[in-house]
């Protein structure tokens, strides 16, 4: 059964304790080449494949919901694949762009994009401001799409706009703590990362949240991505809601603070 969840609120976050389900999941959508390869096709048919996931995981999330999803969907080290690999992938964002933001606005959904976005061709960025601003005032899910991101990037980032701060005197080093760190972010409007799940059996991060993941509970399955559907992801957030999340408490402690 799925639990209906209370409206988005970005000033509040998970204590030791908390019980209730997820309010930002991440996944790192892994495993598309294999899932292609093994019935004898091209890699690229499997990111065509994946996008039916992505479809299972957003409908999940509203229903389950969580207020915030964020997807890894290209990392600033893709770009080392081959020429067609890498062009096949920006179509495929474009098509999705093209064929999925009024559905995803119909559904309350608001969509991000979240990374350096400077290497993408004008168009697509131009596609991309449109659709966030056509999405901007949605509440049902925050839909993070994470496009050339890398997590070192997003930590560098931030430093850089806070030296600018600085340098420009609207900011004291002295006042610098983590959470105005964190205001310097790609994921500064979100709700701490509560679970991060990675498909395609690989245990890694692969530069993806690193500043978000502190506490984050990582879930990692074996499924390829263009398997995964809402019955695995059911299954992520039932173990997620078995855990205990001791954020460097003792079992007891958090124990007695959940009476
Ligand atoms: C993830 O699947 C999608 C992207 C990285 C864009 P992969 O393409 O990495 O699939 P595997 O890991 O090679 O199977
Ligand atoms: C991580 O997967 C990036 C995305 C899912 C978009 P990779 O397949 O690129 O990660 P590595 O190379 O196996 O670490
Ligand atoms: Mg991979």
């Amino acid at each position: 059964m799925i639990g209906k969840r209370s409206p988005i609120k970005n000033d509040t976050v998970n204590v030791a304790g908390e019980t209730a389900g997820p309010r930002h999941v991440a996944i790192i959508m892994d495993g598309n080449g294999r899932w292609a390869q093994k019935k004898g096709k091209l890699r690229t048919f499997g990111h065509r494949a994946g996008v039916e996931s992505v479809r299972a995981v957003v409908r999940f999330a509203r229903k389950a919901g969580i207020e915030s999803l964020t997807l890894f969907a290209f990392s600033s080290e893709n770009w080392k694949r081959p020429e067609e690999e890498v062009s096949v992938l920006m179509d495929l964002f474009n098509l999705v762009l093209n064929n999925e933001a009024k559905r995803l606005n119909k559904n309350g959904v608001r969509l991000k994009v979240i990374g350096d976005l400077d290497a993408f061709d004008t168009k697509l960025v131009e596609k991309i401001r449109k659709a966030e601003a056509m999405t901007a005032d949605n509440d049902a899910l925050v839909l993070n799409i994470a496009a050339n991101y890398g997590g070192r990037w997003d930590i560098v980032n931030a430093a850089k706009s806070l030296a600018d701060e600085v340098s420009q005197g609207k900011l004291s080093v002295d006042n610098i703590d983590e959470a105005t760190f964190n205001q310097f972010t790609s994921t500064a409007a979100l709700p701490e990362l509560d679970l991060l799940i990675r498909t395609g059996g690989e245990h890694r991060i692969s530069n993806f949240l690193l500043w978000q993941c502190a506490y984050a509970e990582l879930f990692f399955t074996d499924v390829l991505w263009p398997d995964f559907n809402e019955d695995v992801f059911q299954q992520a957030v039932d173990d997620y809601n078995v855990r205990q999340r001791r954020f460097g408490l003792t079992g007891e402690q958090v124990a007695s603070a959940g009476n």
